[in-house]
Formats: structure tokens, C-alpha cells, sequence
């Protein structure tokens, strides 16, 4: 038999997954991993913790099947984007790895307009600096760390550190390079004139690499630590996002995949790079050669309900909860939610937007509440939906929902019905690891490219149709899309309070 690996750094954990080359999972191991927030807005973790959980990890899933580590035909790398690892030199780390979820760098996001123009800036990298991406970090370590900045010699993504332990190269990914705000988005590799304008040493990025292409192989002493076999290929794989959308067969413009989780996320391929004018949307590389991929980011999706259940209905079952809401009738007689309680990234990305009730007559009750909880995530997904038609993707034939709100059907039917899109669940539920490990199978031989991975090892496995309530919701989402305008000078005067 052969076999393929797939290895994601996610923010909570380090994740072995192990299928077989039908796409059938054979074992997955997780070990978890924490942050650490040292100051307000710092999100921080330690690399040398990351591979300690993910040779644990490894070894976990091969004892588990027991399968000879030299059936693995390829391993695939995955995880959290954006972050930044400082080596010096040798290949030692030199500070914490700064976070994509890190928000202390609004100065120099600042900074780097005022040097590129915003304009030039998204026209290169296909995005506007935002706290989270790589490059205001790496500013941040020069301004404020010197000493550390002095001693960088090589930075790397929280994904390519792990594959540097593996393998002892130094390699990115064009999904994830892309990601760091220091890429042209065109020619799929870093952009002079943007590490020029930064002043940033070219010599301190790795070669980058399309998705499935190997960028080296497991070394003798990483093979004595994980139990793998020496000399395995390790292919570029993804971000999180690009392999996630690998793994659930969003690899062609036309379907779209939404993810559900404490975050929403709108995916959505595209045959150029193309790019929203304003980059209110992220234009990344897709992890499949020669595509790319838009992506809107709401920033408490299912993350709402969660808050909404745990403040209004402590220890109430998402079950009961949603029975409820169906007894409301669409648009909650007139209430909207909006649910910016984290702040949002899009379409608004504004660290200081709010959530709000907007509507409340002595009419509604809970079930009303519950009811435009579900809807107001729905129009704000609906507001990514709209920036990438409008961008020119043109039509979406199929939306592919996963991750924990994808199991509430009613959520599932208003959000087809906001949407007014088909929305299909599928059979893999591995997230990004699974896209990882198919990738590793392209690149071992085991599929011809991304398209027959996917097709041969994804499978439809339900569908949820626009209803009679679609024509409703199409009236109520320009009432959504006011408020927020309304709002803006509120929610910021609210900051200062
Ligand atoms: C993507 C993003 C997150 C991180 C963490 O832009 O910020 O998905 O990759 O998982």
C-alpha cells in the first residue's frame, strides 16, 4: 500500500493525518499546542513547541496503524499563514513567532503605505497591509528589536519551519508567501521592489514553490525523531486556507468553499490573479500550480453563535437553540445582528467595529434574537459573496460548506437562501491536512494533477437548494449593508469611551 501525510501547524494544534492513496483517512493525531499574549494585542507562539508536538504527533499516527513509514509515498505541509519565524544564521530561532492573529503592528501597516502607496501596494501584492501579514512584523522586529534584527538571517512561515526541521531546506509555498504581503502576485514569488522599499535583504527569503512541487526530503535526523523513513519527499503544500480549499475541492473558479468556524471564510479560485480595487478582499496564490484565490474573512462566524449561546443561553444545546429560531419567521420580523464582535477584516476591515442588535420591539423574543444571529453572519458572508462577483469571478455554481456551523441545517437553508447559491456538504472533514496530504500525492505521482486528487477523493454528500424565503432575504440585505456605515463613527467614538 501507499500512503500520504499530511502535517498542519494550526494555531491550536500540531496535526499528523495519514490517508491512503483512495483518500481514505487512516489515522490523525493532534497534539495541542498553546498562545501566548504576553502584552495587549500580542499573539505569540514558541516554534521549537510547535515541532515538538508535531514530531509527537507523527510518531502517534504511525503507531497507530502500524504501517511501515517507508509506504509513505510523500508528506504535505499546512498551517496557520501570515506568522513570522526569525532564524539566525545557523537556523536557530530568535524571538517568539509573531501571529497572523497579532495586532500590534498598526504603525507600521501605516509605514508601508506611506512608502509603496496603497495603490501600488495592492496592485504588487494583491492586498493592503493588514496587522496580521508578515511584513509590517518584520518592520516591527527591526524598529523595536534591533538586536534580534541584526541576527536574522532567514525568515520563514510557521509551516516552512517545520519543514526546515524535517528536511534542513529553506522553502515557502506561493500560497503562503503570498500571504506575507512581500510577494508579486503575478509572477508568484517575492517582489523586489517591495522588499526594496521595505529593506528587507532578498537573501533572507526562501526559494518558493508551487504546491505539489517537493522542496526536499526527510532527513536522517528527522527521521530518527519522527519514526519516518529518510529521504521521504516533502512537497510546498499550502497555507491553511489554500489546503483547506484543496481538501474540500475548491480548486476552480465556479465553486466556492465556505467555512463555517469561530472565523467564516469565503474561498473562491480564480485562472489570474486578479484583484479587488480597494483590497478589501485577499488576493492570494492558490496551492494548486498557476491558480489563485480570493478570500474574504468574516472574523466571528459560528464564533457569534457560540458567544450569542453562551451570554443568552448558558448551557442551552445549538440544537434547541436553532429549533427555536425556525419557529421565527424569516428576517426576525425587522431585527438584524451584526456581527462585528471581534472587530471585522471583511468587507469592513476595522479593528473597531462592534456587534450590534439593530431593530428590538417588545415583539421579538428569543427565538427572533437566535433567528437574526444566524441571519446577520449570513448577509455578512453574503458581503464576500458580492465583492468577488463584483471583482469579476463571475458565476458561482457551488458553494462547499464545512466546519462546525455547517451542521445546523437550518443554518445551512438561510444561508442558501441569503446567498441565494446551492450549498453541498462533502465527505472529507479533515480541513487543511487532508488538502495537504493530496498534494503530497500529486507530487509523489499518485494523481496527474490537483483537479484528479480532488475528484477522485471528494464526494458530494448532501445539498441544500435557495428557498421560497431567498426572494425575502434579497429585499432585507441592503438594510444589512447600511448599518455598518451608519454605525462606523459610533463604533469608534464607543473605542474612546
Ligand atoms: C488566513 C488566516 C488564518 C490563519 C490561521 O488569512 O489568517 O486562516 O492562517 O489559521
Amino acid at each position: 500500500m501507499t500512503y500520504l501525510l499530511g502535517l498542519d501547524i494550526s494555531t491550536t494544534g500540531a496535526k499528523a493525518l495519514l490517508i491512503d492513496a483512495t483518500g481514505n483517512v487512516i489515522a490523525s493525531a493532534t497534539t495541542p499546542l498553546s498562545l501566548s499574549t504576553p502584552r495587549p494585542l500580542w499573539s505569540e507562539q514558541n516554534p521549537e513547541d510547535w515541532w515538538e508536538g508535531m514530531q509527537a504527533s507523527i510518531r502517534q499516527a504511525l503507531t497507530q496503524t502500524g504501517i511501515a513509514a517507508g509506504d509513505i509515498a510523500a508528506i504535505g505541509m499546512t498551517g496557520q499563514m501570515h506568522g513570522l519565524v526569525m532564524l539566525d544564521a545557523g537556523g536557530k530561532v530568535l524571538r517568539p513567532a509573531i501571529l497572523w492573529n497579532d495586532g500590534r503592528t498598526s504603525a507600521q501597516c501605516d509605514e508601508i503605505r506611506a512608502r509603496l502607496g496603497k495603490e501600488r501596494l495592492i496592485q504588487i501584492t494583491g492586498n493592503d497591509a493588514l496587522t496580521g501579514f508578515t511584513a509590517p512584523k518584520i518592520l516591527w522586529v527591526a524598529e523595536n528589536e534591533p538586536d534580534v534584527y541584526a541576527q536574522a538571517r532567514h525568515i520563514l512561515l510557521p509551516k516552512d519551519f517545520i519543514r526546515f526541521k524535517l528536511t534542513g531546506e529553506y522553502a515557502c509555498d506561493r500560497a503562503g508567501g503570498a500571504g506575507t504581503l512581500l510577494f508579486d502576485l503575478k509572477t508568484r514569488t517575492w517582489s523586489p521592489e517591495v522588499l526594496a522599499a521595505l529593506d528587507i535583504p532578498a537573501e533572507w527569503l526562501p526559494p518558493t514553490y508551487e504546491g505539489p512541487e517537493i522542496t526536499g526530503r526527510v532527513s536522517a535526523a528527522a527521521a530518527g525523531s519522527t519514526g519516518l523513513a529518510e529521504g521521504t519527499p516533502v512537497v510546498g503544500g499550502g497555507g491553511d486556507q489554500a489546503a483547506q480549499a484543496v481538501g474540500v475541492g475548491a480548486v476552480r473558479p465556479g465553486i466556492v468553499a465556505l467555512t463555517l468556524g469561530t472565523s467564516g471564510v469565503v474561498f473562491a479560485a480564480t485562472q489570474a490573479p486578479l484583484v479587488e480595487p480597494e483590497g478589501r478582499l485577499h488576493a492570494f496564490c492558490h496551492a494548486v500550480p498557476g491558480r489563485w484565490h480570493f478570500m474574504g474573512v468574516m472574523l466571528s462566524a459560528a464564533g457569534s453563535l457560540q458567544w450569542y449561546r453562551d451570554t443568552i443561553a448558558p448551557g442551552e444545546s445549538f440544537d434547541t437553540l436553532t429549533a427555536d429560531a425556525a419557529t421565527a419567521p424569516p428576517g426576525s420580523e425587522g431585527l438584524l445582528f451584526l456581527p462585528y464582535l471581534s472587530g471585522e477584516r471583511t468587507p469592513h476591515p476595522d479593528p473597531l467595529a462592534r456587534g450590534a442588535f439593530v431593530g428590538l420591539t417588545l415583539r421579538h423574543d428569543r427565538s427572533h434574537m437566535t433567528r437574526s444571529v444566524l441571519e446577520g453572519v449570513a448577509f455578512g458572508i453574503k458581503d464576500s459573496f458580492t465583492l468577488i462577483q463584483n471583482a469579476g469571478l463571475g458565476r458561482i455554481e457551488q458553494v462547499r460548506v464545512s466546519g462546525g456551523g455547517a451542521k445546523s441545517p437550518l443554518w445551512r437553508q438561510i444561508m442558501a437562501d441569503v446567498l441565494a447559491a446551492e450549498l453541498v456538504t462533502i465527505n472529507t472533514t479533515e480541513g487543511a491536512a487532508y488538502g495537504a496530504a493530496l498534494l503530497a500525492g500529486v507530487g509523489a505521482g499518485l494523481w496527474p494533477d490537483v483537479d484528479a486528487a480532488c475528484e477522485s477523493s471528494i464526494q458530494i454528500t448532501g445539498s441544500t437548494q435557495p428557498g421560497p424565503d431567498s426572494e425575502a432575504y434579497q429585499q432585507i440585505y441592503p438594510h444589512y449593508q447600511a448599518l455598518y456605515p451608519a454605525l462606523k463613527g459610533e463604533f469608534r467614538a464607543m473605542a474612546g469611551l
